[in-house]
């Protein structure tokens, strides 16, 4: 059976790339035009749907909205995107012949998951199988799972052909058959009292999941989550649905479906403001959580600084200052408009699923004073690795440069989790340290001992008294465990949490635009490597710039599908937002100047053609363009 354009069909083997490119090419295959379902609408309207059924319920949500002074209503919807990591899916399996052992080379994030599924294809144990990643160019969760299928094809050819094979996809492969973020629709109803207090919030949630599940019970989990932003909202009904579609089997994307959800609400948020005629930053600071408070999943807000990070970024920013100047620039300019928006944001930091929240380390000291370790996750560009260097150097009291770490495999630690959910230098930071502590205790007579001596002489000297130089460390997140059926149960260990303001420009007769400046502030606690975390804000924040303007996932409806993309963690990635905020208030902007006062309800992304035409002017109303709900002008979007 084929669910989508892109599936694979077969594996050709040849001794060269070249030869199998070419005997690719030679293949026919003959398509014929299915009913198919590609959007969320059409899924909708099918009732297309994987046997999901997940919802957030808290309070009384009909109470709520009856007593509401004013109720609204809305969609929003947000668009997929390409990971574009700057390594295709890879991988290199080598048969052993000897006892039907298999060794991997994999660009994974889950090497267990690789050696365990690989084992069930071939049928035989996973102890004998070992999955080895050096590290990754690039995974931003586009390998979470969609790198395991090319491992089981090359698995099931290497078993017949007793070779090693290697596969890297080109790119536009990789492209049409692993997934991509989950494009979301929310259909939302929203009670709010007349002084401004969000009272009730009712809101049906819809992914695009694609041809198979994958991840997508989970992304959809974490949207729900995270669809209350940084606001309190007494009643609260959270429905999640899984669209089934022919389309590649969208999977994890950084944030993992907790952007779409927080994007849900900030356009609730900007979409009310405007219909009372209220200032939406007045709107968001008089709903910001308290300390205290209870999330919609009954998670109490601890050490919780939003309010505070909101208010700093918005005087480092000279917020009130800029929206004077702003406003005065829109009024003396008709085709180039600025806009300013202000985003708070928190990300819950475990795995949703309890299970995962657990990690693994070993590590050696040699007895030449050398020491090597190994641990749980991988290395794609997070600086990972770096960070458990510092951790074990730090433990152990050595320099940076004695502790080595070669890579990551199964056989080195065993169940483990993907690296992922923006968890990992925490659980596996903890793992080595363990591993370090239980070391450093066993050498601690001999640094008592021996107080002048290097590292190297007190290792020498434990292992001729044959001392153990040897451990591995566990660490589970403690604390944690939701409970879906009941609503209750910690879901998150804890938030991470910041807030960014931008200025863009926007021509209004291009639909293009420019950031003119972001602030942004993250609280990333205490930090283990300040260039990393730095670098990792930088990167979120791009990406999602990037998702929210300009890369857009189009299929086009004459049987090819193709793939448009332009193009700490996870946590930052949702402030890119605030770029499509502000373009969205230099719409406001546009529309004000033509006396046009609809509200502005505008899709994501927010490419020139969506932000040319929600400027809504004359020219735009003449050239009576048509479009209807998510499709963009020539073709659909998912
Ligand atoms: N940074 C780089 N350079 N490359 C990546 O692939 N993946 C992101 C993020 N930062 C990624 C990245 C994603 S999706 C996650 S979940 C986290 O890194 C995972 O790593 P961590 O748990 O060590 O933060
Ligand atoms: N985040 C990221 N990856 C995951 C999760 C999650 O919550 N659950 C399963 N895989
Ligand atoms: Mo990241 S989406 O959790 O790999």
């Amino acid at each position: 059976m084929h669910y989508y354009t892109g599936q694979i069909i077969g594996l050709i083997v040849a001794e060269t790339q070249a030869i199998a490119q070419e005997a690719v090419g030679l293949v026919k295959v003959h398509y014929s035009e299915l009913p198919h379902i590609l959007s969320i609408e059409e899924a909708i309207e099918n009732n297309s749907y994987f046997p999901v059924n997940r919802r957030i319920v808290k309070g009384d949500i009909e109470k709520g909205l009856e007593e509401a002074d004013f109720v609204f209503e809305g969609e929003t919807r947000i668009g997929g995107q390409e990971h574009f990591y700057l390594e295709t899916q890879a991988t290199l399996i080598i048969p052993k012949l000897e006892d039907k052992e298999f060794e991997i080379h994999s660009s994974t994030q889950n090497p267990t998951e690789t050696q365990i599924t690989v084992a069930s294809v071939l049928g035989i144990d996973a102890n004998r199988i070992v999955c080895r990643v050096k590290r990754l160019g690039g995974g931003f969760g586009g390998k979470e799972t969609r790198s395991i299928p090319l491992s089981l094809a090359l698995a099931v050819g290497a078993w017949h052909l007793k070779k090693p094979i290697r596969c890297m996809l080109d790119r536009d492969e990789d492209i049409i058959i692993s997934g991509q973020r989950h494009p979301f629709l929310g259909r939302w109803k929203v009670g709010v009292t007349k002084d401004g207090k969000l009272l009730a919030m009712d809101v049906q949630i819809y992914n695009n999941g694609g041809w198979s599940a994958d991840l997508s019970v989970a992304v959809l989990e974490r949207s729900m989550t995270h669809v209350d932003n940084c606001y309190y909202v007494p009643n609260v009904r959270i429905i999640g649905h899984l669209c089934k579609t022919n389309i590649h089997s969208n999977t994890a994307f950084r944030g993992f479906g907790g952007p779409q959800g927080m994007m849900i609400t900030e356009n609730i948020m900007c979409e009310i403001a405007d219909s009372m005629g209220i200032d939406v930053n007045d709107f968001r600071e008089k709903n910001l959580y308290v300390e205290g408070q209870q999330t919609h999943f009954n998670q109490t807000l601890k050490d919780w600084h939003v309010p505070l990070i909101y208010r700093q970024v918005k005087n480092d920013s000279e917020f009130e200052k800029r929206r004077e100047e702003i406003d005065k620039f829109n009024s003396e300019h008709k085709w180039r408009k600025r806009g300013l928006a202000l985003i708070p944001t928190k990300f819950g930091i475990s795995f949703t699923a309890l299970h995962l929240n657990q990690a693994g380390a070993l590590v050696h000291i040699y007895h030449d004073g050398s020491v090597l370790i190994s641990h749980g996750g991988v290395e794609m560009g997070q600086g990972l690795h770096t960070k458990m260097l510092q951790i074990a150097a730090e433990t152990l009291d050595v320099p940076l440069e004695t502790v080595h770490l070669m890579e990551t495999a199964t056989n080195l630690v065993g169940n483990t989790s993907a690296t992922a959910a923006s968890v990992s230098s925490d659980i596996n930071g903890y793992a080595v340290s363990n591993a370090c502590k239980t070391l450093a205790e066993r050498l601690k007579p001999y640094r008592e001992k021996m107080p002048d001596k290097s590292f190297k002489e007190i290792v020498h000297a434990a292992y001729f008294d044959r001392v153990n130089l040897s451990a591995n460390g566990f660490y589970k997140t403690p604390d944690i465990g939701y409970n879906w059926d009941k609503n209750e149960g910690q879901m998150f260990f804890y938030f991470t949490m910041g807030a960014a303001c931008t200025e863009v420009e926007i021509d209004v007769l291009t639909g293009d635009h420019t950031i003119l400046r972001t602030d942004l502030c993250m609280d990333i606690g205490r930090s283990i490597n300040y260039a990393i975390d730095v670098g990792q804000i930088e990167g979120a924040f791009v990406q999602g710039v990037g998702w929210c303007t300009i890369e857009e996932t189009l299929h086009f409806p004459n049987g090819h599908t193709i793939h448009s993309s332009k193009g700490v963690g996870e946590p930052p990635l949702f402030l890119g937002s605030s770029v499509f905020f502000a373009i969205r208030d230099a719409i406001k902007s546009a529309r004000q100047s033509n006396n046009n006062g609809a509200t502005v309800a505008l899709s994501s992304p927010a490419t020139p053609e969506i932000i040319r035409l929600a400027c809504d002017d004359e020219i735009v109303k003449n050239c009576k363009v048509e479009r209807k709900d998510g499709e963009s002008a020539w073709a659909l979007r998912v």
